[in-house]
């Protein structure tokens, strides 16, 4: 019986000292993670981004490589400066749908303030209520593209304002004949002196004052811009560890970078469908390199959460689906990769920087909500009156 009482507290002391190295290991794991959040947050909120931890790069992203953080002021071309009286007359033939043949289109229809600048549809209606062929792009920071369009096809907001107008399946139009309607409205050709000195109307005068208003839609300081800022409460553990994993682990930063998250170049992620349904040659089409057949224009990541549906077709729904596509590193041998074009046989060769990431479903979620601090408050913006 004694024997049995002192085999039970042996057996009890043992349990509890267990218990205890093994509380404490928890313990001290706990500790180790919170004092690795506390020093993540320290260094990401320091204001200063040189003592940011080292992201992790391919070398073949270096030569375009350079840090996230705010957006730099924006400059205006010199034969297209900015004045106040230019954004007005840009804007408000941004919004009016005399520029389309059918007097029903704006520019605004399918860049829509009120959707992030953009549609929010897979492919957007035009004429006659055609279907485009590419996702509508927000045109919000769009003054910090390079290259206009997914595959870049034009290099100034000047010189892409006139594409829309007289694109078949958008607004049908001719930039002539929607600047001869223009200088028939009577109160417009005020606007015009006002932006340009005298009431002449030409269709070059359309294009500046549009490119000086998209010049102005620009983000405001987001969430990330505050935090970044040395507001350090701004940010939750997994908004700061989903920071932390786009510019290491999930090498985001490969092509997303710059306070515009986009190294403004061409790449291919393995989208195009190339032999399907669907197919999209992308770069391809403007330069006729086969090296660029199924690369598309990194896009830019501020405001991402207002503008879905996601990719130049909108094949993608929400920032989860997206991120898991990443993650997976899009097997994409699950697609036929190469079409005949024109008499040429293009391949689709995936970048090498789009690779299996092996993300948690915790990891991709804590990606997402630091994606949302990307965006800004949504500006109410008045729509102007349109002369009569
Ligand atoms: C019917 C819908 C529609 C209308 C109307 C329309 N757009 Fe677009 N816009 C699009 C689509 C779709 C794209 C992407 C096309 C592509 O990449 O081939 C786009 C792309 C753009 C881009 C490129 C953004 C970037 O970052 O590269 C700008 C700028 C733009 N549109 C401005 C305008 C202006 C200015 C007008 C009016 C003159 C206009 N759009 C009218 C659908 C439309
Ligand atoms: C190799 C370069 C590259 C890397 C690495 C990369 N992206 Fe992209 N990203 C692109 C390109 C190119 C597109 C446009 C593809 C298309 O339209 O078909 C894109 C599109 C997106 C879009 C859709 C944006 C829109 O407006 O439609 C999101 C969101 C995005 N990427 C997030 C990420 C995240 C998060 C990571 C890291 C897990 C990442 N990207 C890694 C090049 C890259």
């Amino acid at each position: 019986m004694k024997n049995a009482i002192s085999w039970i507290l042996v057996l009890f002391l043992l349990v509890s000292v267990l218990n205890n190295c093994l509380n404490n290991s928890v313990k001290k794991e706990i500790r180790e993670q919170a004092a690795f959040m506390d020093n993540l947050r320290k260094l990401y909120s320091s204001g200063d981004s040189s003592k940011w931890p080292k992201p992790i790069l391919d070398p073949e992203s270096l030569a375009t490589f350079s840090e996230i953080g705010h957006l730099p002021e924006i400059s205006f071309p010199s034969d297209n400066p900015y004045s106040a009286e230019k954004e007005l007359l840009g804007k408000t033939l941004f919004f009016d749908p005399r520029l389309s043949k059918s007097e029903q289109i704006a520019c605004a229809s399918c860049h829509d303030p009120e959707l992030g600048w953009c549609d929010n549809r897979t492919f957007s209606f035009g004429h006659d209520r055609q279907l485009g062929v590419r996702n509508a792009m927000s045109i919000i920071n769009t003054a910090y593209a390079k290259n206009l369009f997914w595959d870049g096809r034009v290099s100034s907001l000047e010189e892409q304002s006139q594409k829309p107008i007289e694109d078949l399946r958008e607004m049908s139009g001719h930039m002539d004949l929607a600047a001869g309607k223009i200088a028939s409205i009577k109160s417009y050709l005020v606007l015009f002196e006002k932006a340009f000195g005298d009431k002449k109307v030409t269709k070059e005068r359309i294009s500046k004052a549009i490119a000086t208003f998209e010049r102005t839609v620009n983000s405001s300081p987001s969430k990330f811009d505050q935090f970044i800022d040395g507001k350090a409460e701004m940010f939750t553990d997994d908004e700061l560890m989903g920071l932390h994993l786009f510019r290491t682990k999930a090498q985001c930063m490969n092509c997303h970078n710059s306070g515009y998250f986009s190294n403004n170049t061409f790449e291919n992620i393995g989208t195009s469908l190339l032999g399907e349904k669907g197919e999209d040659l992308g770069r391809y089409l403007v330069t006729k390199n086969l090296d660029d057949a199924g690369k598309f224009r990194v896009p830019g990541l501020r405001e991402v959460s207002r503008t879905a549906p996601y990719f130049h077709n909108g094949s993608m729904s929400t920032l989860q689906e997206v991120i898991e596509f990443y993650s997976k590193g899009n097997p994409e041998h699950a697609q036929k990769r190469q079409t005949v074009h024109e008499g040429i046989l293009l391949k689709s060769e995936k970048s090498g920087m789009v690779r299996m990431l092996e993300l948690s479903d915790k990891e991709i979620m804590q990606l997402e909500a630091f994606l949302r601090t990307l965006s800004s408050k949504p500006e109410k913006v008045t729509i102007p009156e349109l002369p009569k």
